[in-house]
Parts: structure tokens; sequence; C-alpha cells
């Protein structure tokens, strides 16, 4: 059986980014992690970015070391990579997430004290955050399946 990684990162990005052009970068890398077998969620706000890559070993290390090269952003910080049974973004090749989205309640419960910095989280933290952040998408996307019903 393959190997299955996890791996989460953050990132800041270089000069000015609106909201669209993050959610550009998440469907453009959806497409390339759909041929790799990735999936994973891209967070972002203020400037900085949580990503976390899920798939087999070269899968999740190749892609990494393709983004890590990317100049549009930098301060590149891993903060976890670690072998895991089974995957907890298995539902998206690449989802993006407004951090804005994300109450401050919510984000202050998951170690973000005033506004969304992901380099201070510790990995257990960041990991917390992108799966509540999984949870609210998929309440959001049942919700709205409900009311088109
Ligand atoms: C924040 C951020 C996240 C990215 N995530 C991915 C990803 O999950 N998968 C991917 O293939 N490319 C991702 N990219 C794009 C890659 O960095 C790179 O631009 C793309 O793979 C094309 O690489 P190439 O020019 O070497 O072919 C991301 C870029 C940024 C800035």
């Amino acid at each position: 059986m393959t190997m299955l990684v996890q791996l989460i990162y953050t990132s800041s990005y270089e000069g000015s980014i609106g909201l669209e052009q993050a959610r550009d970068i998440a469907r453009k890398a959806g497409v390339a992690n759909e041929q790799n077998g990735v999936t994973g969620l891209l967070m972002f706000g203020h400037g900085h970015f949580l990503q976390v890559l899920e798939g087999s070993t070269d899968a999740v290390n190749e892609t990494y070391q393709r983004i890590a090269k990317d100049p549009r952003h930098r301060r590149l910080r891993l903060l976890s990579y670690r072998e895991v049974g089974a995957r907890d973004f298995a539902a998206w090749h690449m989802q993006h997430v407004d951090a804005s989205s994300i109450g401050a309640v919510h984000l202050q419960r998951h170690g973000l004290v005033e506004h969304f910095e992901p380099s201070r989280l510790r990995a257990s933290q960041a990991l917390g955050l992108l799966r509540f952040a999984a949870r609210s998408i998929e309440i959001k996307t049942a919700s709205s399946t409900v009311n088109a019903a």
C-alpha cells in the first residue's frame, strides 16, 4: 500500500494580493493536484497562507518543492510533515478558504490571538484550524444543497 503523508506549511504573499487571486491560485492548484492525487485546503488572509497537502510521499514532496520555488510567496515555514492513515481533506483537490470567513472567536480558539498570522501556530493548532474550516465548508455546502432542494 502506498504511504500517505500530510504536510502543513505557512507562507506570506510577496506584494499585495486580493481574494480573487488567492482563489485563482487554489483553482489552478486543484487542477494539478487532481492529476497527482493530492488533496488539501489553502487558507488565505492578511497576506498569509496556511496550506495542507495530502497524498503519496512522492506526490506531496514533489508538489511542496514546486510550491517552495514559487516567487509569489516567501518565508515558507514547514509546520508539520507526518504519515497519516487516512486523508482529512479528501473532498477537495485544493479548496480555498477565506480566513476572514472564520470568526475571530474560532481563530482565537485555535491559537490566533488577533488576526490570521498562521506562522505563529503549533502544528496541532494549525491542523485543528484547518479541520474546523473543512467542517464549516461541509456545513455550508450541505445547507445550500438543502436550501436549493
Ligand atoms: C500559496 C500557493 C499554493 C500553491 N499550491 C499548489 C498546489 O497545491 N499544487 C500545485 O500543483 N501548485 C500549487 N501552487 C503553484 C505552484 O507553486 C506552481 O506555480 C505551479 O505548480 C506551476 O509550477 P511550474 O511553473 O514549475 O510548472 C501554489 C502556489 C502558491 C503561491
